[in-house]
């Protein structure tokens, strides 16, 4: 074979590589269309889209975080919810580099949301306290940051425990922490700017001042505590809703558990859903808040239980079962905020809930 054959062959065989690389990498890009194509979204008023299904973070430990956030973006997920107090933004930032640099997603295929501790609720403290996640989870923006609690701790304050250590509403209102929310938006450090559990007076208290209006309210939410009344509000007011604690958070710390709670993994009605349609408990229960509309963010460490929680997506309630479930005849609230509250607090539960 002389040199010229050998060449024409060599251009060959690598030409035929670079098309098999090129198919290949064609059809990885399709199934991950694929994927994606399955979630719903909800639509932000500038056209940003947010998964429908997002991974908590809330009470997921340094150790097991990393694996979870990597395991939820391999199998499909596009959210992720954060916060600075979940005491584990670094790790989850850890995943993100990984996911960034062996080219698993890119950052702007993902949606990530961080909250605003209590004790940052100062005009002042609003942008060092999102700088600071930002540098945490490795990233230069967030999708979403959301004020945790309407209730305010001093500066440096991890969780107040006497009456000195809080600020009242009359020393930080809270017209001051959403001006602090405004400029983060305004400075590109956030694209979208909300809250979490916020009432309805509270957020119209906000709305009197706003020149951003807020567009998220993230709340707990599931059969036991519908929020029919707030969900309706926060939609009839251009704002979008997440469901935190859509199963329950049965691995709280046990100081902020009551005895004898009610389990929606273990209620009757919501497993006979479940035999129905073939799915688990948890896929009801997370199916239930995206028939309404409302993302969702279910917390899983388990590689099983994270991808058993993205196929909720596909499970089809009718109906008969949307009624049962909002009509469920159980009441309940995980979390009660009474962590807040008490007699070495200015804040009482009326400040959280409305009756
Ligand atoms: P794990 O992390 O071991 O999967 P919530 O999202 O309401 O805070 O609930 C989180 C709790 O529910 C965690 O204890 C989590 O455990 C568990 N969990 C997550 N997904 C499921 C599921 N599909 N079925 C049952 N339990 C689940």
């Amino acid at each position: 074979m002389g040199n010229e054959q050998i060449q024409e062959l060599l251009g060959k065989i690598s030409g035929r590589r670079l098309v098999n690389t090129l198919i290949g990498l064609i059809i990885r890009r399709f199934k991950k269309d694929l994927k994606i194509k399955k979630m719903k979204y909800l639509t932000f008023k500038n056209g940003d889209q947010l998964p429908m299904i997002g991974l908590g973070t809330w009470k997921s430990k340094p150790g097991e975080v990393y694996d979870a956030v990597l395991w939820a973006l391999s199998a499909g997920y596009r959210h992720i919810d954060c916060a600075a107090i979940y005491d584990n933004e670094k790790e989850v930032g850890k995943a993100f580099e990984k996911a960034f640099s062996d080219g698993l997603v890119k950052r702007e295929e993902i949606f990530v949301t961080s909250k605003l501790w209590n004790n940052s609720h100062r005009f002042e403290d609003v942008i060092p306290a999102l700088k600071n996640s930002l540098l945490e989870l490795r990233l230069n923006y967030l999708d979403l940051y959301l004020i945790h609690w309407p209730i305010a701790f001093k500066n440096g304050v991890g969780f107040a425990q006497t009456r000195e250590e809080f600020f009242t509403y009359k020393d930080v209102p809270l017209s001051q922490t959403w001006a602090g929310m405004e400029e983060a938006h305004n400075q590109g450090l956030t694209k979208h700017i909300g809250m979490s559990n916020f009432n309805i007076s509270k957020l119209e208290e906000v709305f009197e001042s706003a020149e951003i209006k807020p567009e998220m309210n993230q709340i707990e939410l599931h059969p036991f505590l519908p929020q029919k009344k707030l969900v309706e509000f926060c939609k009839s007011n251009g704002m979008l809703v997440t469901a935190y604690s859509p199963l329950g958070s049965g691995d709280r710390a046990a100081r902020i558990k009551k005895e004898n709670e009610p389990s929606l993994l273990e209620n009757d009605m919501v497993r006979a859903i479940a035999d129905k349609h073939n799915c688990t408990v948890g896929q009801v229960l997370i199916a239930f808040s995206i028939h309404r509309d409302i993302a969702v963010i279910p917390k899983s460490t388990n590689e099983g239980r994270i991808k058993e929680n993205l196929a909720s997506i596909q499970v089809d309630l009718d109906a008969d079962d949307m009624k049962a479930l909002l009509n469920i005849g159980t009441d309940f609230r995980y979390i009660d905020g009474s962590f807040f509250t008490g007699t070495k607090s200015p804040y009482t539960l009326s400040d959280l809930w409305e009756k």
